[in-house]
């Protein structure tokens, strides 16, 4: 298994370019499933989730060629509408085929997926609004069977809570079902609306994708379409925090700074300087220790989860204390344990952690638990004093596109370590 070893102390200068959005691109792959024809998809992050992804695209029978984040899909015949436990274990999102295979095929068997580091993560919010578009689904020996040997016809959808790759596995499904859907309280991510996009090149007929209600006029069919995903919102903010946690200076390029409001508006709050120097990029600097500045983790135009620890690594060096509180998932503090490996100063209490913020963090052995709380400990590698080994380096490249290669090229000092 794959470790970083960092070296501690180093000062981030120089650019910092973001990739296509993971999260964007696993259902627009999932799309792929919708029609016969050709879909070319660019600008897809070269991380193992895409490659899983397109594992089981192919597993469909869907034929897949990757040619450096350009990625043609064609579905012409699908063999096997399923979604097997070997792909799905391995990454969870492999539920975005449900919509999609039932919307095509009548039918689909997807794996159920278990637990996970940072909580329970049901799907049976989607299962519940795929059942309203008139799908029969049980559940049997690890697998939901989703079947609508007539097909599926349009429905009213709320769902109890706002669930992203629900609303996106619905919309899916709604696309080609018979007459209008309509979803209330859904997602309102901008990877929603990059798949809204993706969907209504290929003939799709959506409308308020990005607001709170999504309504849909089902087509017969779906056509060959081209598209480049948007930028990662989430590697772009962690790339922000990378610089103002090692006091650096750093241009982060090929983003959408629309997609980082929330962010933003807390960190210039601790004392980072961040300005939009294009409409594609923004200059952060910052030559202090933060000020404590709370946050609470919120649905999209919130303060997104996938940044929440790597906002607690900042704090965890900050002048004061601050209350970082995670509303999306029940247990995503794992990284605070490991934080306090490195002389950080946090106490959980139920959704809430405390966090004293310290002069100094010294280097230590760590363990990354997920992908997101990987990235807070390089972050917290890079200022802590002496070498940190962060084990379990796979977490991070399932999502983070030569993490290590782009925070080097601006000063880092991050070494894999091939065991
Ligand atoms: N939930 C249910 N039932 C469901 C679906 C969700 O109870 O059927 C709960 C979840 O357990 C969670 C909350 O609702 O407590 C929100 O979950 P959501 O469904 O929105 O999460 P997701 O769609 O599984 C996506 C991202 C995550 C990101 C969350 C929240 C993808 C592929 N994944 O997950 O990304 O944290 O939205 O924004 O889009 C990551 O990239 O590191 C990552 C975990």
């Amino acid at each position: 298994m794959d470790k970083f070893r960092i070296r501690g102390g180093a000062r981030l200068e120089g650019e910092l370019p973001v990739s296509g959005a993971k999260n964007s691109a696993l259902p627009a792959l999932a799309a792929c499933l919708l029609t016969e024809e050709k879909v070319t998809l660019r600008r897809i992050p070269q991380v193992r989730d895409i490659r899983t992804m397109e594992k089981l695209l192919s597993y469909t029978g869907a034929s897949v060629e990757d040619e450096a984040g350009t990625v043609t899909v064609q579905a012409d015949g699908i063999q096997n509408a399923e979604a097997p436990y070997e792909i799905v274990k391995t990454m969870r999102a492999s539920s975005l085929a449900m919509g999609p295979l039932l919307g095509r095929c009548g039918r689909a068997r997807v794996s159920m997926p278990g637990g996970c580091a940072i909580g329970a993560r049901p799907i049976n919010l989607h299962v519940s609004a795929l059942e309203q578009l008139g799908a029969q689904v049980e559940q049997t020996h690890g697998y939901f069977e989703a079947t609508a040997p007539n097909g599926l016809r349009g429905g009213e959808i709320h769902f109890d809570r706002i669930t992203v790759t629900g609303t996106e596995d619905v919309m899916m499904a709604a696309v080609l079902a018979r007459g209008e859907t309509i979803i209330r309280n859904a997602a309102r991510e901008p990877e929603v609306m990059d798949l809204a996009a993706l969907l209504t090149k290929m003939g799709a007929r959506i409308e308020g994708a990005g607001t709170p209600i999504v309504t849909i006029q089902g087509v017969d069919r779906l056509f060959g379409a081209e598209h480049t995903i948007i930028a990662d919102r989430i590697e772009a903010g962690t790339f922000l925090l990378a610089a103002a946690i090692t006091r650096g200076d750093v241009l982060v390029t090929a983003c959408m700074p629309e997609h980082l409001g929330a962010l933003v508006v807390k960190m210039r709050l601790a004392g980072a300087e961040i300005a939009e120097e294009s409409a594609t990029s923004l200059r952060v600097r910052c030559s202090r220790r933060p000020r404590a500045v709370d946050i609470a983790t919120e649905e999209y135009p919130g303060f997104a989860t996938d940044l929440q620890a790597q906002y607690m690594a900042w704090m965890t060096v900050a002048e004061g204390i601050s209350f970082v509180t995670e509303t999306i998932f029940e247990n995503r503090f794992m990284h605070a344990s490991e934080l306090a490996r490195m002389g950080a100063n946090i106490r959980i209490e139920g959704r809430q952690a405390i966090v004293a913020g310290e002069r100094h963090l010294t280097g230590a052995q760590v363990m990354g638990s997920d992908l997101r709380a990987s990235a807070a400990l390089v972050l917290a590698a890079m200022v802590a004093e002496g070498d940190s080994y962060i084990d379990r380096v796979y977490h991070m490249d399932r999502g983070y596109e030569r993490l290590e290669e782009k925070l080097n090229a601006a000063g880092a000092g991050i070494e894999r370590v091939v065991e």
